[in-house]
């Protein structure tokens, strides 16, 4: 199964996100062995989640979720909101939330937990800044995240997180990290995990980080990536039909 995560960041509004899953959902056939995930802005997420309905190979998530249940927290969308709106997936830690408005490995492992509790299945966010990787602490740095995001969890609910390995350096740069360096990280992230679950499970890591269609392929000839979380190449139909039809080599 490969995945096709789709984070639209602050792009597409209810309209604009409607037409567009709509204009891709009508020219990709639904397939056993591919997944179709889009995470648009929270105002978005009903109108996407309303189009994808009926397709078992396409769903919605959030970008984000705060990790109480209720209360007086002005502007913030908790888990059960989101999946009231039709969300069944929830970013946790993306760059961004982490990088632009500071939220700490802590944080991030309470939305992990809010997710899971509101049936949501968490992607969580793994991946180290440039000057992490120059000095040799990429691997540091990627153990730290999943430690904060997902100790503790018992091997069912581990079962239930997808991580997406982003390297800050990679995101929005338009430099990728090579497939060997990826599958490299991902090696990592795949031992921790193992090490937490039972034998022989089989848990999914996307790459993400400057994908688009000219790459995707060499990407995910490497066996290590079940998938790809895409940021500016999901916002147009063209890119992301290009990117969803990526071949992959027989195993
Ligand atoms: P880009 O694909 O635009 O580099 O963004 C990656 C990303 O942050 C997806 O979550």
């Amino acid at each position: 199964m490969t995945i096709f995560a789709a984070n639209w960041k602050m792009h597409h509004g209810p309209a604009g996100a409607r037409e567009l899953v709509r204009s891709v959902l009508a020219r990709v056939r639904p397939r056993e062995d591919r997944k179709l995930l889009f995470f648009p802005p929270a105002v978005s997420l009903a109108a996407v989640a309303e189009e994808v309905k009926g397709r078992h190979d396409a769903a919605a998530g959030a970008q984000n979720v705060y990790w109480e249940p209720k209360g007086a927290y002005t502007g913030e969308v908790s888990a059960a909101l989101a999946a009231e709106a039709g969300a069944t997936w929830a970013l946790a830690g993306h760059s961004e939330r982490r990088h632009k408005f500071g939220e700490t490995d802590e944080e991030t492992g309470k939305k992990v937990r809010a997710a899971l509790a509101a049936n949501l299945a968490p992607m969580l966010c793994v991946g180290e800044k440039l000057d992490e990787r120059e000095t040799g602490r990429t691997e540091g740095v990627v153990v730290r995240q999943l430690a904060a995001g997902l100790d503790g969890l018992d091997s069912g609910a581990l079962g239930r997180v997808t991580i997406a390995y982003e390297p800050v350096w990679a995101i929005g740069t338009g430099v990728n990290a090579t497939p060997r360096d990826a599958a490299a990280v991902h090696r990592t992230i795949r031992r921790w995990l193992s090490e937490r679950s039972p034998a022989g499970t089989r848990h999914r890591i996307l790459y993400g980080g400057s994908v688009s269609a000219a790459n995707a392929e060499s990407l995910l000839a490497e066996h290590e990536l079940d998938g790809v979380l895409v940021g500016g190449a999901s916002l147009d139909a063209e890119s992301w039909i290009g990117i969803v039809s990526t071949p992959r080599p027989e195993r």
